[in-house]
Order: C-alpha cells, then sequence, then structure tokens
C-alpha cells in the first residue's frame, strides 16, 4: 500500500471531512475508505462543518455496537437496599482504598448531607467541595500527546460515551484530539456517525500491517480538532494475531508514536476486557481514567483492573498513572445511587474526578444521531459535564 505524506494524509483527511456521504450502507466501495460522519443529508441550520449539516437525522446504527452493551440498570426501579459489596483493592500510588472490609453497609442516615441533596455550598456531589476549574488557555502549539485509556473491563458503564464526548470537550477547548477505537465492537466509529462495516482500512490494519501509517487510517470528524482511528469487527482477530508478534504489547504505542507531535491528547476507548489489546492500551498510555456507573456491581472488577495496572507499570509502563475514576450514569434522586458514589469516592478518594455524569437519555440519542453532546445538545446538562470534565483533566 503506498504510503501517504503527511501532506498528502492531510489532504485526504480534509477530503474526508467534507466527502459526501453515501446513503446508510449502499454497499458500493471504490476502494476508498467511506466517511461517515453523519447519516443523511438533511440539512441543518447553521452547521459549521459540511459534515455537521447532516446533523440529527434519526438512524439506528448498524452495528450491534450500542446493542451490545448490557442494559442500563432502571432508575428509580427496585434499587438494592444494601451497600454495593466493597472489593478488595490492590493500592495504586497515590490512591486511597478503604480496608475495612467488614464494615456494615452504609445507612440512609449515614450519607453526608451534601450527597443527599445534590451539590449544596460548593459541595459537589461526591461530597467534597468543588473547586473551580479554570477555562483552560488556548495553546500556541500542539503536541506531544498525552495518551489516555478509557478503560474498565466492566461492559457498559461509559467507555465510549466518556471518550466520545470529554474527546469533543477538550476539542471544544482548542486541544488537538486523537479518538482511537480500540474495540472490535465499533461502537465509538458508530457514535461519531462511522459505519464501522464499509471501512477498507481501520486500526486492525494499522496494528498488523508494517506499511499501513495512521494517515491511512485517519478520519476527521465534524468536530474541528477531533480525529479518529476507526475500528470495526477485524480488530478482534488482532487480539489472537498479536500473540506471536515481538513486543507485542507495544503495538499500539509504535504505530502511535509517529503522529503523536500532532496532537495534544489521544482518548485510547477500550473494549470490555483485560486482554491483549487492553494491555497494549495501557503501555501506550500514560493515563487511566477508569469509567464506573454508579450501580450495585460498580466495584466488582476494579480490583483486578487496578492490579493489572499496577502489573503494565511494573512491567512495561513505568509512566502510567491512574488519572482518575469518572463516575457514570449517575442520579441523584435514588438513595442506591448516593450510596455508591459515597462508596467510590470512599475507596478512591481525590482520584475520584468532582465532575460526575448523571444519567440522561440524551446520551443514547447522540448515539443515534452520530455526534458528541456537545454539538447535538450543547446547552444540555451532559454536554456542561463532559467541558468540567475536561477542564479537570487538563488541570490534574
Ligand atoms: N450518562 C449516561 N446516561 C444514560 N445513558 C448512558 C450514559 N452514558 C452512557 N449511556 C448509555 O449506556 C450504554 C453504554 O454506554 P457506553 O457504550 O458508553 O459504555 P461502554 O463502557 O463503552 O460499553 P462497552 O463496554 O460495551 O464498550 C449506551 O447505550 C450509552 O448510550
Ligand atoms: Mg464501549
Amino acid at each position: 500500500m503506498a504510503k501517504s505524506t503527511p501532506a498528502t494524509g492531510g489532504a485526504r483527511r480534509a477530503a474526508a471531512a467534507s466527502a459526501p456521504v453515501a446513503p446508510d450502507d449502499a454497499g458500493a466501495k471504490p476502494g476508498k475508505k467511506i466517511v461517515r460522519p453523519k447519516a443523511a443529508a438533511v440539512p441543518a441550520p447553521a452547521a459549521p462543518a459540511p459534515a455537521a449539516a447532516r446533523k440529527r437525522t434519526p438512524r439506528a446504527p448498524r452495528t450491534a455496537a450500542p446493542a451490545a452493551s448490557p442494559a442500563a440498570p432502571e432508575v428509580g426501579g427496585t434499587a438494592p437496599r444494601k451497600a454495593p459489596r466493597q472489593e478488595q483493592t490492590a493500592p495504586v500510588a497515590g490512591v486511597p482504598v478503604a480496608t475495612d472490609r467488614t464494615r456494615a453497609p452504609l445507612q440512609p442516615g449515614a450519607i453526608p448531607a451534601s450527597l443527599a441533596i445534590g451539590e449544596a455550598e460548593g459541595v459537589g456531589p461526591t461530597g467534597r467541595k468543588r473547586p473551580t476549574f479554570p477555562a483552560p488557555p488556548l495553546l500556541k502549539k500542539h503536541g506531544p500527546a498525552r495518551i489516555l485509556a478509557m478503560c474498565n473491563q466492566k461492559g457498559g458503564v461509559g467507555k465510549t460515551t466518556s471518550t466520545i464526548n470529554l474527546g469533543a470537550a477538550l476539542a471544544e477547548y482548542g486541544r488537538r484530539v486523537l479518538l482511537v477505537d480500540f474495540d472490535p465492537q465499533g461502537a465509538l466509529s458508530v457514535g461519531l456517525g462511522v459505519n464501522p462495516l464499509q471501512l477498507d482500512t481501520t486500526v486492525y490494519n494499522l496494528l498488523m500491517e508494517r506499511e499501513v501509517e495512521v494517515d491511512d487510517v485517519l478520519l476527521k470528524t465534524a468536530v474541528p480538532g477531533l480525529d479518529l482511528l476507526p475500528s470495526n469487527i477485524d480488530l478482534s482477530a488482532a487480539e489472537v494475531q498479536l500473540v506471536n508478534e515481538v513486543a507485542r504489547e507495544q503495538t499500539l504505542r509504535r504505530v502511535l508514536k509517529p503522529v503523536l507531535p500532532d496532537y495534544d491528547i489521544v482518548l485510547v476507548d477500550c473494549q470490555p476486557s483485560l486482554g491483549l489489546l487492553t494491555v497494549n492500551a495501557l503501555t501506550a498510555a500514560q493515563g487511566v481514567i477508569i469509567p464506573l456507573e454508579c450501580e450495585f456491581f460498580a466495584l466488582r472488577g476494579v480490583a483486578l483492573l487496578i492490579q493489572t495496572i499496577e502489573k503494565v507499570r511494573e512491567r512495561l509502563n513505568p509512566d502510567l498513572e491512574l488519572e482518575g475514576i469518572l463516575a457514570t450514569m449517575y442520579d441523584a434522586r435514588t438513595l442506591h445511587g448516593r450510596e455508591v458514589l459515597a462508596r467510590v469516592v470512599e475507596a478512591f478518594g481525590d482520584k475520584v474526578f468532582h465532575t460526575v455524569i448523571n444519567r440522561t437519555i440524551r446520551f443514547p440519542e447522540t448515539t443515534v444521531a452520530g455526534e458528541p453532546i456537545t454539538t447535538y445538545a450543547t446547552d444540555s446538562h451532559g454536554a456542561t459535564a463532559y467541558r468540567e470534565l475536561a477542564k479537570e483533566v487538563l488541570a490534574r
């Protein structure tokens, strides 16, 4: 395959950004990859970019990715009254970990008033005084990128949603952001309006074929400054094929290295497993963000994840840090949600982001629309929350 120079790659990306989008899954593939930032050609008023002209066209994603996620539990339903089981967690540098595993479950009365009433007197939903994060200063020059892996082997906790929306919010603040779809489900690609079934070149080719470069796979999204390395089911083969490679855990790090000077942040959306692909993401990354759904089983498996992070740090990547725990799908109206969040803060202390992502139907809607919430519902609480998270991440 012909290698593209940065110039041709850029031109190619620009062309990709403005390329018209074929009707959904039309099937014809003229040999080039297909960019599908949006579904159909329904012009939207005041669209800033050509691809954005197709915004809010309701379209069911063609992959099973979102549907493959475990169904989110009902809010306000029959929430278990029992507090979540406290897992044994291996200590991670700087992470305070609760050790008293015999403690009685939290009683409703034991919940700090701040948690019970949401955000009172400057106290955030995590029960801590919420600092004001300044708007990040504009950058005069970009790069080298910091790589953050969005990781939790538990499925359906908000990894992909957080990758898309944190990435879009960071791009709004002038950061150059590269999103890496590192999940064969391709949900990140779908969430940005790309049909993974019609891609000629994906992250799989980048990992497995030495002549394929990032520019051959890269897609521009409708959000300025936000680029995507898409994936599809092909990537599942990489998990097996990489086993025979030399330095198999360093493959992602190696292929991303040439483009790190072009970006400020790279977010890697991991699949829900702790297999070789996830280890690759952890080996490439400087930081890990763990999205945790505020529900009963939230802390299950986190100990194993923390142990994996520790092992990767010891053996493969001494720079790796736990960037933060992101509480997602939080519903302050339920005692259950507040109890779980209190437990998470108890276990991880300051590693828990002050920003908490509420549960709202807006997020599933954005997947159908194929765009981030920051453009789909720009003034919504969800969009504001991810902007706050972006500020918090940049301030860390
Ligand atoms: N804050 C939220 N409120 C309501 N629904 C949400 C929220 N965040 C994510 N969702 C929905 O929950 C489902 C799972 O989210 P998402 O795909 O981001 O999780 P994931 O951890 O990436 O899943 P997987 O492990 O399968 O990759 C999706 O349908 C998504 O739209
Ligand atoms: Mg996902």
